[in-house]
């Protein structure tokens, strides 16, 4: 073992069974000192008379969750993990995995290649590779399969999802599973293995399954619609296919190489820098460690519009129970009824029991009342979006709070510190920003104002993580990060249908990128009623351009507003795919003449740098005013709020990526031509160029 190691795997002998016990907090990952303890454990077994048999278990919260990820960018130290499963694939006597918590990647592989697999009944297993635009590497795809079927194999390696141990001991992954006392039991298990002849078996040894014909082009066909852009998962259905007719030692030496590629294929990094920012993105400046967030046992949510009820839904679905605040009875029972309508659509999908549902109507407790607050400890506001609105709900709860409980309002463009000035503990005031459908989206943008205090903002933290979503903090700044950089290029797509690009053209270009859906199918999606009065909200801040950009006032007064009229920037017939429409063609050559904008050819490359440079400058003046502390934080918000593709990092990423040279020189080739005031490239920019450094560096 290195000397630089801490050990991490220590051995322990209870009559005939050798226990190594894995310890590597927080998640026991296969850093080298666990690969070295467990290869040094193998020996101890086979030089070791008295031993009969070996089980790996770990302490902490989880069995082996794979790779160490923070080792992948160095230079790789044997013994490598494929030496360590060699090992105990050779292994000359039984060796038993145990496992609890998640049993994942590389920690599985461990497992496929032991004789025995026991685990707790809590436990989960995966193959999380792919979600890193890797697969695995160390047998996951050569044993998986001969152990439980390609079907099942496929799932875990392809899509990354955890299986359950009811699960696992159905398909034969697991042997035994048990409720409580897993060392206990695994020894137990361990002994009885010994006493009844201590058993070889290998996964190397067992048939490959057939595959059924057909099967295998239906998954790539699958995946390629599903996994839009990713190349990991079709990968995998390469790999099951080779493993399949290759000798064992063979599919296993391609295996590694392949995942040897990977590791420094470009969507993988890409795809690792977002884990790594989720992640970041948890630690909140000024926020040390040490403080506690505050316990949150009841949730309430002013305003049971459409946000609200959605809002109200995650938290019911984590548990939670809901006071639904209202301000009439007819806007109350609305609420109510729309909470139950998406639940019990959750019940036909077949996501939620109908139990399940029942009992969350149950936790939802709806009232006019601000009295009924007094027991709550946060509230998140959702009423509507007007400065005297919120003002005179927060002067409500403000009095019918208590004191520890905490505001957060749900705005998307109101100033907040105006709405914690109107309270008389505006350190408990914050933001939690959802995005629609609340319930759905994974976004979460928690806002901190001037005054917030550090233990509210590690608690709308926590909670955001409760609720499952992905919390990122932002500071103040109008329409927050996500929603402000979504402007710019909204910008650029209505000023690019004013220099000549169709609506189809620029959604072909952005869908093409890897969206999942261009702007102009989204904003009929939306409704152009909904796009106007965003406009006319925002219309006094703007540029005598935009001002005078009124594609969508034009469109929502010809009544196109949309799928649900059936036109919008497309045509929609009953199969609603957007078809294009010369009407459209029609009034945008009009409001061309009436601009006395000349119409010109747009390339595509054109379309996709005003687009997108747009955002990424905006991004990097949010952070030159401290509106998101890093540009990591940019990546996870645009990833999980707005659709960029997560196998390009997202904007941060893919721009550091192009180089921030030419990402300034775009930007100044932009201000020429549409403009200063839209184009010039921010400090931030200007500043790293001079430098000759990145956004990360
Ligand atoms: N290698 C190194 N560090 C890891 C890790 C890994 N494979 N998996 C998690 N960690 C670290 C996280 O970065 C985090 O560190 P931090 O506290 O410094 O931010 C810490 O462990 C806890 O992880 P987190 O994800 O916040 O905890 P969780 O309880 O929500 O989830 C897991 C635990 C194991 C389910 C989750 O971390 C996970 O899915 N990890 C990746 C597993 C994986 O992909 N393995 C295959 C790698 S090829």
């Amino acid at each position: 073992m290195n000397e630089m190691d801490i050990q991490t795997v220590t051995l322990e002998r209870q009559g005939a069974v050798l226990v190594a016990t894995v310890d590597n907090p927080p998640v026991n990952a296969l850093s080298h000192s666990v690969r070295a303890g467990l290869v040094d454990a193998v020996e101890a077994l086979e030089s070791d008379p008295q031993a009969k048999a070996l089980v790996i278990v770990c302490a902490g919260r989880t069995f082996i969750a794979g790779a160490d990820i923070r080792e992948f960018n160095k230079p790789l130290k044997e013994p490598r993990l494929g030496v360590l499963i060699e090992r105990l694939d050779r292994c000359e006597k039984p060796v038993i995995a145990a496992m609890h918590g998640t049993a994942l990647g590389g920690g599985l592989e461990i497992a496929l290649a032991c004789s025995y697999r026991v685990a707790l009944e809590s436990a989960r297993f995966g193959l999380p590779e792919v979600k890193l635009g890797l697969l695995p590497g160390s047998g996951g795809i050569v044993r998986l399969p001969r152990l439980i079927g390609v079907e099942e194999a496929l799932a875990m390696i392809s899509q990354g999802n955890q299986v359950d141990a009811e699960h696992a001991l159905e398909t034969g992954l697991l042997d035994e599973v048990m409720a409580d006392d897993l060392r206990a039991g695994a020894l137990a298990f361990a002994e009885r293995i010994v006493a009844e002849g201590g058993a070889i078996r290998r996964t190397s040894d067992l048939p490959v399954p057939t595959i059924e014909p057909g099967f295998l082009d239906a998954k790539r066909a699958e995946f390629a619609k599903k996994f839009k852009g990713l190349d990991a998962p079709q990968i995998a259905v390469d790999l099951v296919e080779m493993m399949s007719t290759t000798p064992f030692q063979e599919a296993a030496a391609r295996e590694y190489a392949t995942c040897k590629e990977l590791i420094a294929s470009p969507q993988s990094q890409a795809l690792r820098h977002l884990f790594a920012a989720e992640r970041a993105a948890l630690k909140i400046d000024g926020v040390p460690a040490e403080v506690e967030p505050r316990e949150i046992r009841t949730v309430a949510v002013a305003g049971p519009g459409v946000m609200g009820r959605g809002i109200a839904i995650c938290f019911l679905n984590a548990g939670y129970p809901v006071v639904l605040l209202g301000k009439d009875e007819e806007n109350l029972s609305k609420g109510v009824g729309g909470i139950r309508k998406i639940l019990e659509s959750g019940v036909k999908r077949g996501r939620m029991t109908q139990e399940a549902a029942d009992e969350q109507m149950s936790h939802l407790t709806p009232t006019l009342d601000y009295a009924d607050l007094g027991a709550v400890d946060l509230v998140v506001e959702a009423v509507t979006e007007d400065l005297a609105t919120k003002k005179d709900v927060f002067a409500r709860l403000d009095a019918a709070l208590p004191d520890r409980a905490i505001i957060a309002t749900n705005t998307s463009f109101l100033d907040i510190e105006a709405l914690a000035s109107s309270v008389t503990r505006p350190e408990n005031v914050a933001g939690m920003h959802f995005f629609n459908p609340a319930n759905v989206m994974k976004l979460l943008e928690n806002v901190r104002a001037g005054r917030t205090a550090p233990d509210v903002l590690a608690t709308i933290t926590s909670v955001g993580k409760k609720i499952g979503k992905v919390p990122v903090m932002v500071g103040r700044s109008e329409g927050f990060v996500a929603n402000r950089m979504l402007s710019k290029r909204s910008r650029e797509a209505q000023f690019l249908l004013e220099d000549g690009a169709t609506p189809q053209q620029i959604d072909k270009v952005l869908s093409g990128f890897g969206f999942p859906i261009g702007p102009f199918a989204l904003a009929d999606l939306a409704g152009m009623d909904v796009m106007a009065a965003a406009r006319k909200a925002r219309l006094a801040g703007m540029t005598p351009r935009e001002q005078a950009c009124d594609i969508v006032d034009k469109l929502a007064a010809a009544g196109r507003l949309g799928q649900k009229t059936g036109a919008g920037y497309y045509l929609y017939g009953d199969d609603r795919k957007p078809q294009p429409d010369p009407a459209v063609d029609e009034l945008l050559a009009a409001h061309r003449a009436e601009r006395g904008l000349p119409q010109r050819e747009i390339t595509d490359e054109e379309i996709l740098e005003r687009c997108l440079y747009a955002m990424v400058n905006e991004a990097a003046k949010i952070i030159d005013e401290g509106a998101a502390a890093r540009p990591g934080d940019i990546d996870v918000i645009w990833t999980n709020g707005f659709g960029w593709p997560t196998h390009l990092g997202g904007p941060m990423f893919w721009a550091n990526r192009i180089g921030l040279p030419n990402v300034k020189a775009a930007l100044e080739k932009y201000s020429a031509l549409v403009g200063e005031e839209y184009f010039r490239p921010a400090n931030l920019i200007e500043s790293l160029v001079a430098e000759g450094r990145g956004f990360y560096d």
